[in-house]
């Protein structure tokens, strides 16, 4: 039984993360989404309220369940029995950063290997910063992210202006 986590800020879940999900809960027995408790990042959504999307966006996926996870990547997939990580590659120029990741993940636990699925060509442009980016000053992001995430999105917006 293949368990494999697919770990990220999701802050927030895009489309672009949504058909990496499809596509790797198609591979795998089980996909575990890992989303970074990372305090030094000040994300937009915390961490909850990102479990609870991609727990509210994922619900009719059987093999797909939602954790957080603090500290190392390798450390919470020991707890968690997982051996692989899903990767997205968008361009060339996520290449680097997410080799050296890969490599140093297998380095420090050599029974974890990294997957990397190429993303779809309609996403390869997007990432949660340009979504946040183009909320922050009021642009329609409806073409990339889950349909009922706009608001949400640009409800938090509104909420950090008061
Ligand atoms: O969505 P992101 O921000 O590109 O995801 C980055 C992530 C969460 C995969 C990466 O930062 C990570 O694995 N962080 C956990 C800490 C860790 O294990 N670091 C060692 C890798 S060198």
């Amino acid at each position: 039984m293949k368990r494999a986590i697919y770990p990220g800020s999701f802050d927030p879940v895009t489309n672009g993360h949504m058909d990496i999900i499809v596509r790797s809960a198609d591979i795998v027995d089980e996909l575990v989404v890992g989303v970074l408790n990372n305090h030094a990042k000040n994300p937009l959504f915390s961490v909850d309220e990102r479990v609870s999307m991609l727990k509210e966006i994922t619900k009719d996926f059987p093999n797909v369940t939602i954790a957080s996870f603090d500290g190392l990547l390798v450390d919470f997939m020991e707890e968690i029995q997982a051996t692989l990580i899903i990767r997205g590659l968008r361009a060339v120029t996520d290449f680097e950063y997410e080799l050296q990741i890969a490599q140093t993940n297998h380095i420090v636990n050599p029974k974890v290997e990294t997957i990397f699925l190429t993303t779809s060509l309609n996403y390869s442009y997007l990432s949660s910063t340009i979504v946040k980016e183009i909320a922050s000053y009021g642009g329609d992001i409806s073409k990339f992210v889950p349909v009922q995430f706009v608001d949400r999105i640009y409800k938090k917006y509104k909420e950090c202006e008061l």
